[in-house]
């Protein structure tokens, strides 16, 4: 090819690039169809492609043309609205990805969210759902199927070794042996349990300048505590230490616990903690370790509890839902509580939203109902000042208590 065909095929690419994105602004069914069938994108589908101006795919256009305009909704506006209605469902019946983002860091959503357009966000909030329901199965299938190789293989193992066991090869002595979506974190578990820590006066960072856990957090830390000591006497479960703020306000509550159980793997977290003076104090038992290690083993040694916290760092979607799937149904007493730190998405309205239907579903499947209590949050901004990434930006934090269901 010529440098001036290339040239030519590109102008062509982008003007069929153009019209995609117009016909879904005018939310024109027909017309799009029709690039459906006869348009293809070398990098992508035709429903995904973007605008080189402005980031929109069509999906964006679709819900950014319903801007009102300077004096208010046009009378037609509720046609328009359906039409969009119908244009989003239509691109996301062909495949269109959920949550691309434009050139101002936006999803489709977010302009729904921001344009208070309703219905059109609860659309893509719909499918953030569906799209994430099914990557976190995906996902989970390949943890089994791992799991199943590495069982496989240790049977292999075995059989060899049992094998040369028997064929007298040896003297008897035998040898022996592991977050998506916007919810996934940016670092690994033993990336960050191996990685130093540092402290300043209002935030607990990692080597890359991650926030591991903020000051700012402390009001939901105390609605927390309260909401899982609903009587006096609890024994109660928190996993990952942090800063030790849920921690400091369990030993100070009103409703004092008779038993009080923290987990915490990272070395330097316990070492603070020991210098704290955590492991002297009267009814409190720190176990050292990953929680993957140290529930079972508590499960397995008959404890329970009345109520579990749980506030990790580094750890998938998928670690949190073998957390509550595996591990709460034996540690947990029938009439107890429990609730974790709910920041999965919390770095955009609609991932919260997707997320909050999600981690629902999840537990409805584990056995769990969820009740959500709004807590309102201090204004944010300087907090952020030397942290990589601004892991929080939505109003309200919603507070999950978790029960077994009757
Ligand atoms: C966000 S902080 C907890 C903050 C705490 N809620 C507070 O009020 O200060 C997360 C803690 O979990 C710990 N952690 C991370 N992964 C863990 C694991 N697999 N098992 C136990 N602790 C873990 C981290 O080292 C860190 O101390």
């Amino acid at each position: 090819m010529t440098e001036a065909s290339v040239h030519a095929e590109g102008d062509v690419q982008q003007s069929r690039i153009s019209d995609v994105i117009r016909a879904s602004a005018e939310h024109d069914l027909k017309v799009l169809e029709k690039y459906i069938d006869e348009y293809s994108f070398p990098e992508c589908k035709v429903v995904d492609v973007q605008d080189v101006a402005t980031g929109y795919t069509p999906l964006h256009a679709a819900i950014a043309s319903c801007r009102p305009t300077d004096s208010g909704h046009e009378p037609e506006s509720s046609a328009k609205l359906d039409a969009a209605a119908a244009t989003l469902r239509f691109m996301l019946e062909n495949g269109a990805i959920w949550n691309q983002l434009d050139k101002n860091d936006e999803t489709p959503g977010c302009i729904a969210y921001h344009l208070s357009l309703s219905d059109l966000y609860q659309i893509m909030v719909d499918a953030g759902v569906r799209a994430e329901m099914i990557l976190n199965r995906l996902e989970e299938y390949d943890r089994m199927e791992d799991e199943d190789e590495d069982e496989n293989e240790d049977e292999n193992e075995n059989e060899t070794q049992n094998d040369s066991e028997n064929k007298g090869g040896t003297n008897g002595e035998s040898a022996h042996q592991e977050p998506a979506s916007t919810a996934q974190p940016e670092v690994n578990g033993s990336a960050y349990l191996s990685s130093a820590l540092s402290l300043s006066g209002d935030k607990l960072l990692d080597e890359q300048q991650n926030g591991v856990m903020m000051v700012w957090e402390s009001g939901i830390m105390q609605k927390s505590a309260d909401a899982l000591l609903y009587d006096p006497g609890l024994r109660i479960l928190n996993i990952g230490f942090g800063m030790g703020i849920i921690d400091s306000h369990i030993q100070t509550h009103s409703k004092r616990p008779a038993g009080h159980h923290i987990v915490e793997a990272h070395p330097d977290v316990l070492e603070k903690m020991k210098k704290d003076g955590w492991m002297d104090k009267a009814g409190v038992v720190v176990h050292s370790g990953k929680w993957q290690e140290v529930l079972p083993r508590l499960a397995a040694e008959g404890e329970m509890f009345d109520a579990i916290y749980f506030d990790t760092f580094a750890e998938s979607y998928s670690e949190f839902r073998q957390f509550f799937s595996e591990q709460v149904l034996s540690l947990l007493e029938e009439s107890g509580r429990w609730s974790f730190f709910n920041g999965m998405g919390a770095d955009r309205q609609i991932s919260y939203d997707v997320y909050q239907t999600v981690v629902e579903m999840d537990l409805f499947e584990a056995g769990f109902n969820v009740e959500w209590k709004d807590v309102e949050l201090p204004k944010l901004d300087q907090e952020w000042d030397g942290v990589r990434r601004k892991y929080w930006d939505v109003d309200h934090y919603r507070l999950p208590v978790c029960r077994f269901m009757d």
